[in-house]
């Protein structure tokens, strides 16, 4: 190549090898490109669904809301790649929800079921909304899933695939810094108050880290570069009081993030 073409002005963009990886604990995954990271991940999805309904006729997925994930949630239904997900034989339950009525844009399963829901087979009954609106909805949708997933063998009686989303402050599902909901090891969902440290500031319900970390599967989707300088915190070693994501430690699943090059501090 010689010193004037043009080709010496183009910016290559880094490598996925390339990437700086923010050393996590479990596995990291990389993709420079947030179509092909989706792709990942929808492709790591596909497979443990396929397993998990081998294995025990069914498969139990937890979602998040926030924005991050909601692409991911429109290619699952229009990409005919993604239609093997077997969504009949899938129980569909949320992470955490806001205290607003379900109309509200604030809620995070009326938006799922906008996506989701709404546009796949999945039986009614293996839909699993918590109701946050009302009171006592921690000791109701643990009820629930204590009484769904009881159903399964013995030590099988988890949450098969967690995706979880991270704020700025750290948070996972709505597990903000100092929440009770790190360490209340005898309760699978915690109501718990409006967060000081995000917004939208309303009270929500959330499951637990302990239930989190009981998963099968936990797989944090996170973008974008304002949450580099967080994941660079974890990696550091902050504890979880003080970035609860930094908890997540599955007892007998594997844990793998799933971050753009955004996140990882490449443009
Ligand atoms: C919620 C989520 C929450 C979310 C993070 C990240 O109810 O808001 O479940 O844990 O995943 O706040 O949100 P973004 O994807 O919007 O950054």
């Amino acid at each position: 190549m010689t010193g004037d073409s043009h080709e010496d002005e183009i910016q290559l963009e880094p490598l996925e090898h390339e990437i700086d990886r923010p050393q996590l604990p479990g596995r990291v995954l990389v993709r420079h490109d947030p179509e092909d990271l989706y792709d990942a991940l929808a492709s790591d999805l596909m497979l443990h669904s396929a397993n998990c309904v081998r294995q025990f006729g069914d498969f139990h997925l937890a979602l998040s809301g926030g924005r991050t994930p909601f692409p991911l949630y429109e290619r699952l239904m229009y990409d005919p790649r993604f239609r093997i997900m077997p969504w009949r034989r899938t129980h569909l339950w949320i992470v955490d929800e806001r205290c607003v009525p379900f109309e509200s844009e604030l809620s995070n399963f009326s938006r799922i079921k906008e996506v989701i829901v709404d546009h796949s087979d999945i039986p009614p009954e293996q839909v699993h909304p918590m109701l946050a609106n009302s009171p006592g909805s921690a000791e109701r949708y643990e009820r629930e899933l204590r009484d769904t997933l009881g159903w399964r063998p013995k030590g099988h009686d988890r949450l098969d695939f967690v995706l979880l989303g991270m704020g700025l402050d750290g948070h996972t599902a709505s597990i903000f810094p100092g929440s009770p909901a790190l360490h209340a090891t005898d309760r699978l969902a915690l109501d718990v108050p409006a967060p000081t440290t995000s917004s939208p500031a309303v009270p929500r319900c959330t499951l637990t880290m302990p239930m989190l970390n009981a998963a099968r599967f936990v797989a944090p989707l996170i973008m974008g570069a304002d949450k580099c300088d967080v994941l660079r915190r974890i990696a550091a070693g902050a504890s979880p009081d003080e970035l609860p994501i930094a908890g997540l430690r599955p007892v007998a699943g594997e844990l793998r993030w799933y971050l753009d090059a955004a996140a990882c501090g490449k443009a």
